[in-house]
């Protein structure tokens, strides 16, 4: 983590970011960036050890932390998580909706309820948190932070499902950014590209070590992301220095996206053989 190298280390001092899904990945990484810049941190998701294990390593950067075993699909979890995150820690500032799910399935194998499952998750759980926690990000003029993915934008073999839930998404936070905009609530997604050691790599590139290389070299920048280059950009959206970003999509990706999906595609219908 290079982070505290860059920004100071009380930069998030006394606020309070919730992170859905922050038990592990992409989005215990975004937690880590932010209890590494002073914040203390809420953190939800279905595993209660997975969150003990998040727990504790959030804890060894200086944060409080409170734990919720939640699913984002169910808006009563959340409203519970929220309110025991403001009596332990406060109200929160930036609400990370982070908590996904996917799987590779060509559309014409995927079932109503596999598709369901993945738009309720992405979109429905992110709408659920924002709800949820509304008031909160009220009284603290806070900030909502979204992850969607290229998927959103670029039609991907196999993702369908999370194409859909995806660019309803970024839709919604252009509504919250709109919406929410006068209560001093910024809104913004965050589309990250391959992230290496995550569950979602291990899901959606299942290839061999040719495979991965190969797929690397199709990327602009020549590598797979870290989990820190998502959590940086997340800090850099909740800070002081974005005041005036609102509604926006950011693409955390070295490039990926540009060239398209079919490259990626080719490669997962041989692996997929
Ligand atoms: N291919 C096709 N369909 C699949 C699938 C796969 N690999 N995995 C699940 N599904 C389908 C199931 O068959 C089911 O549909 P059916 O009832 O018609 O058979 C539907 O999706 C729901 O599956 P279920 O296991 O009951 O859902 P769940 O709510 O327990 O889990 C998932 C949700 C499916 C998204 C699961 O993969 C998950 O929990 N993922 C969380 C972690 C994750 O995906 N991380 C990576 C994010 S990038």
């Amino acid at each position: 983590m290079i982070i505290t190298d860059y920004l100071p280390k009380d930069l998030f001092q006394d606020k309070v970011v919730f992170v859905t899904g922050g038990g592990s990945g992409i989005n215990l990484g975004i937690a880590r960036n932010f209890a590494a810049l002073g914040a203390n941190i809420g953190i939800c998701g279905r595993t209660a050890e997975k969150l003990e294990a998040a727990r504790a390593e959030l804890e060894a950067l200086g944060a409080r932390v409170t734990t919720a075993v939640a699913d984002v699909r169910y808006y009563e979890d959340l409203s519970k998580a929220f309110d025991k995150t403001k009596e332990e820690l406060g109200p929160i500032h930036t609400l990370v909706c982070g908590a996904a799910g996917n799987f590779l399935a060509p559309a014409h194998q995927l079932s109503a309820h596999g598709f369901k499952a993945v738009v309720d998750i992405d979109l429905l759980g992110s709408f659920n948190a924002c709800r949820a926690a509304f008031d909160q990000l009220k009284e603290t003029r806070g900030v909502i932070l979204f992850i969607s993915a290229g998927q959103a934008f670029t039609p991907y073999f196999a993702q369908a499902h999370c194409g859909a839930a995806k660019a309803g998404v970024d839709n919604l936070m252009r509504n919250l950014a709109m919406e929410w905009g006068h209560y001093g609530i910024r809104s913004n997604s965050i589309a990250p590209g391959p992230i290496e050691g995550t569950e979602g790599m291990r899901r959606l590139a299942p290839g061999d070590d040719a495979f991965h290389a190969r797929f690397q070299e199709a990327i602009p920048l020549g590598r797979y992301g870290t989990v820190d280059d998502i959590g940086q950009m997340a800090v850099f959206l909740a800070s002081p220095l974005a005041t005036y970003v609102t509604g926006t999509c950011v693409v955390v990706d070295g490039g990926q996206n540009l060239p398209g999906s079919g490259i990626y595609g080719h490669m997962l219908m041989e692996a997929m053989k």
